[in-house]
């Protein structure tokens, strides 16, 4: 049977580490949907709508890759799409703890779903969007460690000031 996994996250903005999980996430699964949690409570720096576009143009490429939204219950929207694997990223033992307490709830949630976690490239481990947003904001490079799509996005929303 074909599977069909769920990769969910914030998002805000995709980063490199995201794109090579997708990518090594659609190398294992049959499909895979990015799908982007709704979670006001967190001031995203990009609207639900931005954040769709930037990683629709990361997977257009790749031909089983779509990308969603959901809000509530993660193994709801999983359940409604068919997805019977969820694809978490593990970048160090400090995201170890928190993924494995998620992992083992959404398992009591829902048993017939499958956490996976990958690890990405080395030179990705130490990234992430919040990272990205601080270091970008104080006038950093982050050249190489967002998608250029993102990078523009980024200037113009920051240097902008819109
Ligand atoms: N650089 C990365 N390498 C591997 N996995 C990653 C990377 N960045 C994020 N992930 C994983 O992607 C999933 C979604 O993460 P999330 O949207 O919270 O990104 P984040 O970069 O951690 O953002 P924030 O800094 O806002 O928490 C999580 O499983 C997270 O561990
Ligand atoms: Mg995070």
């Amino acid at each position: 049977m074909p599977v069909k996994a769920l990769y969910p996250g914030t998002f805000d903005p995709p980063t490199n580490g995201h794109v090579d999980l997708i990518q090594r996430g659609a190398k294992i699964f049959d499909s895979l949907i990015v799908a982007i949690l709704v979670n006001p409570v967190k001031n995203p720096l990009f609207t639900v709508e931005e954040r769709v576009e930037m990683l629709e143009e990361v997977a257009s490429p790749l031909g089983n890759v779509s990308v969603a939204t959901f809000n509530g219950l993660m193994v709801d929207f999983a359940r409604q799409q068919g997805a019977t694997a969820v694809l978490r990223g593990i970048r160090a033992i400090s995201d170890y703890e928190h993924e494995f307490q998620m992992a083992l709830m959404n398992r009591r949630l829902a048993p017939e779903i499958e956490t996976v976690f990958l690890q990405p490239a080395g030179r990705y481990s130490f990234v992430s969007s919040r990272m990205v947003k601080e270091v970008f904001s104080f006038g950093g490079d982050v050249t190489g460690l967002v998608p250029p799509n993102v990078l523009k996005r980024l200037r113009a929303r920051i240097n902008g000031g819109s």
